[in-house]
């Protein structure tokens, strides 16, 4: 029996339209950014959504981490032992824009969270050892975040992330800044780690090729529901570009997203 690591129960999520100027409470248009949206997720899944520009993905995101709260409905974690209440280190997010402390060493950005859950100094060096030697900067664990290239600054935001030990990570289109060369070294770095430590992760792009390439199992977002999940069956050493299959995937997913 798989393992339900989150699970998303009826929830909803809408903004105050300021847009109106009206004041009054009742004047003003209540839509739904995320409309009652159910969803299950695996333990060690790999999960991409996609979905158009404003259809819902980040809140969606950052109601599972914690920072906002729904108006309905609830995330669950762990077969429904633990309800999303507010952020978790066990749930680590990485953003487009690499949010790294600038005055810190690589050590010391990959280090801050065991630091601060008080593990003690040789746990902390242990900690960071590995996660250094896994995304391959042990020569650049002395820099700081400015001394590195922007790659190399996602990487560590990974590194930081599982170091706290985030069993789930929540990625919001972490490599759309980078370019092309290194974003297909980022996604082959990513899926190595994932093989390796095996979190459930929850992936945003605005790629189709880049969710067919990652994914176990791809959402597409609209109207703040799911549109369509459908797991992609295909051995991960075969997804490329020149295969029909690969091909045949990214042709389903654009139907939904040009479609609407
Ligand atoms: N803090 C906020 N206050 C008011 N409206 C917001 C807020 N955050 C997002 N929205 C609105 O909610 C909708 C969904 O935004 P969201 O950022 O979740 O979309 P998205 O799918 O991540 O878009 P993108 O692909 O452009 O990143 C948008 O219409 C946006 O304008
Ligand atoms: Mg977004």
């Amino acid at each position: 029996m798989a393992y339900t690591k989150i699970e998303i129960r009826h929830l909803s999520k809408h903004y105050e339209d300021f847009a109106t100027g009206s004041k009054k409470a009742q004047d003003i248009p209540r839509k739904n950014v995320i409309d009652n949206l159910n969803l299950k997720i695996n333990a060690r899944e790999f999960i991409c959504v996609l979905g158009h520009s404003g259809c819902g993905k980040s809140t969606l995101l950052n109601l599972i981490a914690g920072y906002i709260k729904p108006d309905e409905g609830e995330i669950l974690i762990n077969e429904g032992k633990e309800k999303v209440t507010g952020p978790s280190p066990n749930r680590g997010v990485v953003f487009q824009e690499h949010a790294l402390f600038p005055w810190y060493t690589v050590e010391q950005n990959i280090g801050f969270g065991p630091k601060m859950a008080h593990k003690n100094k040789e746990t902390i060096q242990q900690i960071v050892d590995e996660y250094i030697t896994m995304i391959g900067l042990e020569e650049y664990r002395k820099c700081y975040p400015d001394q590195l290239s922007g790659g190399m600054k996602q990487r560590v935001g990974i590194a930081r992330a599982f170091a706290n030990e985030a069993d789930i990570l929540l990625m919001d289109e972490p490599f759309s800044a980078l370019d092309e060369f290194t974003r297909a070294n980022m996604q082959k770095e990513l899926l190595k780690i994932w093989g390796r430590n095996k979190a459930t992760v929850v992936f945003i792009t605005h790629s189709i090729e880049e969710a067919v390439l990652l994914a176990d199992r791809v959402i597409v977002m609209g109207e703040g529901k799911v549109v369509t999940d459908t797991g992609i069956e295909m051995p991960r050493e075969e997804r490329e570009l020149n295969n029909p299959k690969f091909m045949d995937y990214v042709n389903y997913f654009k139907g939904y997203i040009q479609d609407k």
